[in-house]
Formats: C-alpha cells, structure tokens, sequence
C-alpha cells in the first residue's frame, strides 16, 4: 500500500491550476444518467470517486470514457435499475443515482451507501422527501426498493439544507409533469453548478443558490457539453498549506467569490491575499494568529470540509483558536495524528481546542478520512523533519495526485 513522505520546512511558491470539482462532478454525473443523449464534461477531476461514478453509469447500461479531465457519458441505453452494494459501498455519492434511476426508468433499488466514516451520514432527509414526492419507499435488509409510476411535484420543506438531499431532489423532479419547490434547500456553489448543468440540458430549474429552488419538471433532457466548476475545498487546502508553510502561490482556475470566507479567514489569521477574476494570490512570511472561535455551518458559512484543513494550518498559529464543528459529529479523526506531530488540541464533543505550538515535528501518521488526511499532508509540509502518512487511499478520493501539486510549489514530497 502506498504511502506520501514528506521533508517538510519548504516555503511554497509558484502557480497551480485548481482541480475540478469533486463535489459538483459527482451529482453531474448521476444527472448525466436521465438524458438519453451524450453528454461531455470538461474539468471532470481524475478522482477514485469519478471512477466510481463512472462504475456504476456503466453498470446501468451507460456508454462511458474518460481521459484528459473529459468524460463522455452516453445513457441511451440505462436500463438497470438495482445498483449492487460493493459499487454503492464505494462512496457516499452513490446514493445520488437514486433520483436520475427513478426518474428515468420508474424504480431503484440501492444499499445504503459508503464514503467517509465521519459521522451518522444517515439518508432519511432523502427518504422522506422522495415520499412526499410520491415515490414508495421500502427498506428491507440493507437494501432500499423504491418504486414511483409518476412523480408528485410538490414543495419539500427539507429539516437541514442537506447538500445531497437537495440534489437527489432537483434530480428525481427535473424529468417530471409540474412544479416542485425545495424550500431550506442546501446553498452551496455546487449545488448551483448542478442547476447549470441540468439547464443546460433543459431542465427548467431556478433559485439555487439561495433556500428556494422552484423546479418545473419538463419531458425530455438533452445532449450537452459542459464545463465542471473548480474545487474550492482543493483550493482551500493549498491555500491552507501556504498560509503555515510561507511563500508566495498564485491559484488560477478558481472564483474567488466560492471562497471567501476562507480567504477573509486567512488573512485575519496574517496572510497577505489578493484575488482577481479567476485567481487568488497568496503570500505569507510570518506565524499565523489563532483565529478565536471557527464554526463550521452549511454555505455561506464556513465549511466542514475546510476544518481540518485550517486546524492543521493553526496548529502552529500564535494564540489560540477554538473549532465547532456543527455538521459531522465524528470529524476529529485527524486530531490524534496531529498531536502525534506535537500539536496541543483538546476535543471535548464537538470542540476542538488548539493552542499554537511552536513548531510540528515530523512523525509517522495515519489518514482515516479524505479531509483528515489533506490535513496531515499540510501539517507534514510545515513540520520540522520527516512525515510518512498511510491510507493516503482516503486523500486520493478527492485529490489528484497530491504530491505533485506540492512538489509543483517546491515542497519535498513523494509517493512511496
Ligand atoms: C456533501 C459533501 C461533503 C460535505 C457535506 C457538507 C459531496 C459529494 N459531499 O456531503 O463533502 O462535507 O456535503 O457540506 O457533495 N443528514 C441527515 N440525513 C440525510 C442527509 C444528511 O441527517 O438524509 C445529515 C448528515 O449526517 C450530516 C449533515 O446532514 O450530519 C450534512 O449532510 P449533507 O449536507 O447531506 O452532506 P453530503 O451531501 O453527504
């Protein structure tokens, strides 16, 4: 099993291209699924979870290939409806396929899905709308029989802005006979990246973005060619690594305006930042200040996904900064490897107190989930001395080649 070691004490400098996003490719491309017609992505990131998606699109009877971040899907021919349980184990987006499966062929049967072990991750937000939505639901042994002649449009008051929740549903009602509301509905940029995608198809899907989203289900979905945003949590991760290593990076494929709060973040914590249409710049030469309080809540608010990454870029901050983390209820598994580093962090529940120490010190650590371990990678680039990090499986789900971005940037890292 391979394994990332890093040298760490570089300071990072030069220029990278940003990925595409991981988050908005994945219900893409489930969405792909209810056009009969072919459909090519641009800036589809070469991910393990893009390869899964691909999986269980050709498992249905779809048409896929993939190369050069271009990925063509032709679903003419999508006639399967039960998704076994090692392709709906093999991430957590699987359970994205149920809306485009129903909507397309009238019934779905799935498992419940895998992906990272950071908290409950139930799918009972998903359930309950799709059977306000008309759609019978069983769940017998593990698995999940859904069935719906039609669908029902209706309004769906959603009890937490469920980014996946919001997505299955804009999913199953795009190829449906009326008008559906989502009200509460999750706000990210990738949920505005999916409405895109589907218009661009033509569906007629308006409002993401903010709580409401007015769907108005139409017959038929055609072929399109489309352009993936760009991964804001990969950005954020540089940007993370810069901030505590030092240096100089300028982030090109990126809207600034999808990271704001992070960037703003930043330089309250004393990096220099400066940002231009479709770039950010980064600059920081002194130690970070520990930023006080950092809750993580659903967009516009600060990101779960960001958390472990900013905890390691503070772990080494002057002062003291204090996590909540409000979405996930088990994601400080990253926090024993760091104090295997030197880091000084005490959990108790959902905080997590961090007072900067001086300096990380190189150690032999362990990745349980994919922001966790992108977060051990930030801590091994700023450490003193060696790091070898395993499970780097987890990171390889939403990064490509890690190790190459930072040796891009001057950062002494390989894979072993
Ligand atoms: C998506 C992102 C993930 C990010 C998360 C929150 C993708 C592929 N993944 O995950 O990177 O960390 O949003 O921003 O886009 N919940 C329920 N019942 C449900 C659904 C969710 O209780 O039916 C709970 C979850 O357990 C969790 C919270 O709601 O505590 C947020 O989940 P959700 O927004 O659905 O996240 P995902 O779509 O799984």
């Amino acid at each position: 099993m391979s394994k990332i070691a890093i040298c760490g004490g570089q300071k990072l400098n030069g220029e990278i291209m940003v990925q595409g996003s991981k988050n908005a490719a994945l219900p893409i491309l489930a969405a792909t699924v209810l056009s009969d017609e072919e459909c090519v992505l641009f800036n589809c990131p070469d991910l393990e979870d893009v390869r899964a998606a691909l999986k269980i699109i050709d498992w249905l009877g779809g048409d896929t290939e993939y190369s050069k971040h271009t990925a063509t899907i032709s679903g003419g021919n999508i006639h399967r409806y039960k998704i076994p349980e090692e392709l709906m184990n093999s991430m957590r987006s699987s359970v994205l396929f149920l809306g485009p499966m129903l909507a397309k062929l009238k019934r779905a049967e799935i498992s419940y899905p895998g992906g990272c072990s950071i908290g409950l991750r139930p799918i009972d937000l998903h359930i309950k709308a799709f059977r306000q939505l008309g759609v019978t639901v069983e769940e017998i042994g593990g698995r999940i029989y859904c069935s719906a002649e039609k669908i029902k449009p209706c309004k769906v008051n959603l009890l937490f802005p469920s980014v996946g929740a919001t997505e299955n549903i804009m999913l199953l009602c795009a190829l449906s006979d009326g008008e559906t509301q989502i009200l509460n509905a999750a706000r990210e940029p990738e949920i505005v990246d999916l409405q895109n995608f589907l218009n661009s198809m033509g569906a007629k899907i308006s409002g993401a973005g903010s709580e409401t989203i007015h769907i108005i289900g139409v017959e038929k979905l055609q072929k399109v060619q489309y352009n993936i945003m760009s991964d804001r949590i990969f950005a954020t991760t540089v940007l993370c690594a810069v901030a505590c290593c030092g240096g100089d990076v300028i982030l090109r494929n990126i809207n600034p305006n999808h990271i704001e709060l992070m960037l703003s973040m930043l330089a309250g914590a004393g990096c220099n930042i400066i940002t231009g249409e479709n770039y950010v710049r980064i600059r920081c030469s002194k130690r970070l200040l520990g930023l006080g309080k950092v809750m993580t809540s659903p967009y516009p608010g600060f990101p779960t996904d960001a958390q472990a990454l900013f905890m390691s870029a503070l772990s080494g901050a002057e002062g003291t900064t204090v996590f909540v983390e409000n979405i996930f209820e088990s994601r400080y598994k990253h926090v024993p490897e760091l104090i295997k580093m030197g880091a000084d962090i005490i959990v108790d529940g959902r905080l997590a107190a961090v007072t900067g120490c001086n300096y990380l010190q190189g150690a032999t650590v362990e990745a349980q989930d994919l922001r966790g371990g992108a977060a051990l990678v930030i801590a091994g680039l700023s450490a003193i001395g060696d790091t070898v990090i395993g499970g780097i499986r987890h990171i390889d789900r939403g990064y490509e080649h890690i190790e190459e971005t930072f040796k891009g940037l001057g950062a002494n890292i390989r894979r072993i």
